[in-house]
């Protein structure tokens, strides 16, 4: 099969508040950031004698910015699971076709809390659906990348895939979105610094499933009161009230740093982004590494240099007001 080659861009996501709560039906803020995943659909060369190294039968993908080709008919033992969240995108729009090379482009850490693997799954499933010539519909893509997040991560909330594909600021509780049209008061401008890799979602999510099932008296009381922190949240974004969000996003913090999730190079980082004047800072994603988040409007500048002190590496991302 013949195609003009397209490509489908999705951006990353932070959340704003609620990670790991959110696993167990309690509320969560996420929202997308000013970062991108790119996949170029292309028709695979076929075979024949003046055929390229690239030509052959069913999907050949490759990814320079993980150093990464993938022969998916072969993976190799560090290509395994990746493979198979391929396979299952395939497996959910079987109309497309398989002949195809696939170039992945990313400017999302990988295993950073800034969505990579969600941003993956969505991007693919966009893109086969536009090549079996569907119409684009939220729904069924969101319930397809979440077959695939399953295959990354085992039992995922569903947040991070959501907030992709609607590329909008949501609220997010009970393994379903509850809200979109989020009014916000204010351009909100953070600084996201990257400080590290996370070591995977799965096993960060495990280990405090471990806890919680331990000492439910001493967790579900954390998680509860982070899910009301998002409610809060919601509240302060409809009023524009930064202060407020920022506080919020600090509280969130701590409680994050009570379930075992913050790292000290994390809580170095955040205090270091308060010291430069952020009105909030906080870990997004699984923890114990990764991204963090501070809400930042005029101090952006000074955020920037007091992460760059650090020797992480940062960039800027807005919330629009809807
Ligand atoms: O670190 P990430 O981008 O995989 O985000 C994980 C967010 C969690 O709330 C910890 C897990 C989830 O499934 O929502």
């Amino acid at each position: 099969m013949s195609f003009a080659p397209f490509t489908v861009a999705v951006p990353g996501k932070a959340i704003l508040c609620g990670e790991h709560a959110v696993v167990y039906g309690h509320a969560a803020l996420a929202m997308p950031v000013q970062r991108h995943l790119r996949i170029d659909f292309a028709p695979r060369p076929q075979s024949g004698p003046k055929a390229g190294p690239k030509a052959g039968k069913g999907p050949l993908i490759e990814a320079p910015c993980w150093d990464l080709q993938l022969e998916l008919a072969q993976p190799s033992a560090q290509t395994q699971v990746l493979a198979r969240a391929i396979e299952a995108a395939f497996a959910a729009v079987p109309a497309a076709s398989r002949d195809l090379l696939l170039t992945i482009d990313s400017e999302l850490p990988r295993s950073a809390g800034l969505g990579s693997s969600a941003a993956l799954a969505v991007a693919l499933v966009r893109g086969l659906a536009q090549l079996a010539g569907e119409a684009q519909v939220l729904e069924k893509e969101t319930s397809r990348a979440m077959e695939i997040e399953k295959i990354f991560h085992g039992k995922p909330s569903g947040v991070d895939h959501s907030v992709i594909a609607s590329e909008r600021l949501l609220a997010f509780a009970q393994g379903q979105v509850q809200e979109t049209q989020i009014p916000v008061g204010k351009t909100l401008e953070f600084v996201i610094a990257v400080i590290g890799s996370h070591g995977g979602t799965a096993q960060r999510v495990g280990n405090l499933a471990q806890r919680r099932e331990r000492w439910p008296q001493l967790y579900q009381p954390l998680m509860r009161q982070i899910g009301a922190l998002s409610d809060h949240a919601l509240a302060a974004l409809a009023q524009g009230d930064v202060h407020q969000l920022g506080a919020l996003m600090d509280v969130n913090q701590g409680l994050l740093n009570a379930l075992g999730v913050s790292s000290a190079e994390l809580e170095q980082a955040i205090f270091a982004a308060r010291a430069a004047g952020a009105y909030g800072a906080k870990l997004s994603g699984a923890g114990g590494g990764g991204a963090l988040l501070a809400l930042c409007q005029d101090k952006k500048t000074q955020v920037l240099r007091a992460f760059s002190d650090l020797g992480y590496q940062a960039f800027e991302s807005s919330l629009q007001v809807q």
